[in-house]
């Protein structure tokens, strides 16, 4: 699904401050053994390197991680690429001074086998930090716009905004990790003109949309759906005529593994 579309793009057109917001929120520095799980293009891998901190990025998405190989040798950085399930890490335990994902893990479907790597392949004092989009927010808003047009998920998938809930986070995670940052932000997107534009973007790029999108034109409702997508941005807008503007709210997370 991730590497249909152009998830690359969407990362330069509007989602690049996330990466170093969570780098920086986990307070990467020099010398530091960090695993970047689900790491696309690797959004928070690369200020991470840049940092001197020693990154191995991971990913289910080949595409991807080619795409993220390519930004770190133009950019001169020196990282490891790891094609890998966030369900089954292939790593040791306790391999990582800092795991961390943003917006990653919590797109792969059975999330408490997820939270149970990262806390297997981080040592004891060492640092999680996780950047997810809210239940709440526009991107929650979105899966329940898209849901019902969607591809049925895996068995036993739960959805994926709900890493941006606190209580979710607590029940996952349990007192393997003490959060030292819970705090909600919001992502400004100016990047449109027109909330629309928003909306063709999304069906242009964004693999979720495009399965959503697919399956509906198979169930004969592609009208019903775009028309759903389209009433979702306008909603969403907060801008002007001249320049629409969103907010997407997440939830960063950065705690100490016990
Ligand atoms: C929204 S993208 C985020 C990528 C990157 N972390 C960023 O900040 O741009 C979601 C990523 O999760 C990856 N992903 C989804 N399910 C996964 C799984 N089970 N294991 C590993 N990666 C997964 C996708 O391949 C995709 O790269």
């Amino acid at each position: 699904m991730w590497a249909s579309g152009d998830y690359a793009s969407m990362v330069e057109t509007f989602l690049l401050p996330l990466g170093p917001r969570l780098v920086e929120a986990c307070g990467i520095g020099e010398g530091d053994r960090v695993l970047d799980a689900a790491a696309g293009t690797g959004n928070a891998s690369l200020p991470a390197a840049e940092r001197g901190a020693s990154v191995t990025a991971s990913d289910l998405t080949p595409e991807l991680l080619d795409a993220g190989r390519r930004r770190a040798e133009a950019a001169g950085l020196d990282l490891e690429w790891v094609e890998a399930d966030a369900e089954n890490l292939p790593f040791e335990d306790e391999a990582f001074q800092v795991v961390m994902s943003a917006i990653g893990a919590m797109f792969a479907p059975h999330h408490q086998e997820v939270a149970d790597e990262l806390v297997r392949v981080c040592r004891p004092a060492g640092t999680i930090g996780l950047l997810s989009w809210t239940p709440e927010g526009m991107i929650g808003a979105l899966f329940r716009t898209m849901g019902p047009f969607a591809p049925p998920p895996p068995p036993g998938a739960q959805p994926p905004p709900l890493w941006g809930s606190e209580e979710h986070l607590n029940e996952l995670f349990g007192d393997r990790v003490t959060w030292r940052t819970l705090e909600r932000d919001a992502l400004e997107v100016t990047a449109f003109e027109q909330p629309r534009d928003y909306a063709e973007h999304f069906k242009a790029r964004y693999g979720p949309t495009i399965a959503a999108q697919a399956n509906a034109r198979r169930e004969g409702r592609e009208e019903e759906f775009e028309e759903a997508l389209n009433r979702f941005c306008d909603e969403w807008n907060l801008g002007t005529e001249e320049r629409a503007r969103f907010e997407m709210e997440y939830l960063l997370a950065v705690g100490e593994r016990s």
